[in-house]
């Protein structure tokens, strides 16, 4: 399906999601998140596709954050429904049964950044420069930040880049754990695609259950976290893929995954 705002390319099960608004250094408006929303819906939902990579276009900007030029003229009513909407797409990608890579190609700010904590996997290019600047502009996160931030950096790290607003480069959002590794930036797309064909060589149905058990798992009890992974344990055991995998170990080849 073409798109004003978003380019998507595929390099056989792995899809490439780029976010294109270059006189906007890639920032979201409100046709750019239901775009997104509905290309990640689509390629979930595609059999073709095992997992998603999210960009943004050119070297500078991964995604500036949402439009501001968009939203200064909101009132209240129309600013909570935008967080909303914002909140919806950024968790298509979160919600997502297939893993999803955000590949980090510079600036991720705002809302662009809170797209980015929505993926399973960060990975950004060292020139990657990473902030909620909500507070300087008299607002707050409102897709997700000041709650997906706190989960993956902890609480004392969030609140000190929500409160001051302050960016981090690559290489001290890799010290916090905010990416998962930094690459140079001609070598990006190529580590994301090397990550996500790490993932793609495993059971398909074995890595959406693991996905789904972490996810839904951190907003519940440890109790009821580890029933999930009882039960989803217990699921995998139900496919081929389970019967293949290990059959495959004992006969010392690799398994050919039906993805059942
Ligand atoms: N919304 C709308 N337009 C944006 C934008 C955003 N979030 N971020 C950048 N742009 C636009 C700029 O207005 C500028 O447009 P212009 O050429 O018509 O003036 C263009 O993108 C280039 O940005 P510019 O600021 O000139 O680039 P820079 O290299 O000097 O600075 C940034 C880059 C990312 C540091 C700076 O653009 C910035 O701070 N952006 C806003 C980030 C932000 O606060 N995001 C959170 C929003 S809630």
């Amino acid at each position: 399906m073409p798109y004003a705002n978003l380019l998507v390319d595929r390099d056989g099960p792995i899809a490439i999601v780029t976010v294109n608004r270059p006189k906007a250094l890639n920032a979201m408006d409100q046709a750019t998140l239901r775009e997104l929303r509905a290309a990640v819906e689509g390629l979930d939902a595609d059999p073709g596709v095992g997992v998603v990579i999210v960009t943004g276009a050119g070297e500078k900007a991964f995604v500036a954050g949402a439009d501001i030029s968009e939203m200064a003229d909101f009132g209240p009513a129309r600013a909570e429904e935008h967080a909303r909407n914002g909140q919806a797409a950024v968790g298509a990608f979160e919600r997502a049964k297939k893993p999803v890579i955000a590949a980090i190609n510079g600036y991720a700010l705002g809302g662009g950044l809170e797209l980015a904590l929505a993926c399973d996997i960060r990975l950004a290019s060292d020139n990657a420069q990473m902030g909620l600047p909500e507070v300087s502009l008299g607002v707050i996160p409102g897709f997700g930040g000041t709650q997906r931030l706190a989960r993956i950096v902890g609480e004392g790290r969030a609140k000190e880049l929500v409160l001051t607003g302050r960016r981090v480069k690559a290489d001290e959002a890799l010290a916090m754990g905010l990416v998962n590794k930094v690459v140079p930036q001609a070598q990006l797309l190529e580590a994301a695609k090397e990550m996500a064909r790490a993932i793609l060589a495993n059971g398909p149905v074995a890595v959406r259950l693991a996905k789904q058990v972490i996810h839904q798992g951190l907003s519940t009890s440890l109790e009821t976290g580890l029933l999930l992974e009882e039960k989803a344990f217990g699921l995998a055991f139900s496919t081929h893929d389970q019967k293949e995998g290990m059959r495959a170990f004992s006969e010392k080849r690799k398994p050919s995954w039906k993805g059942e």
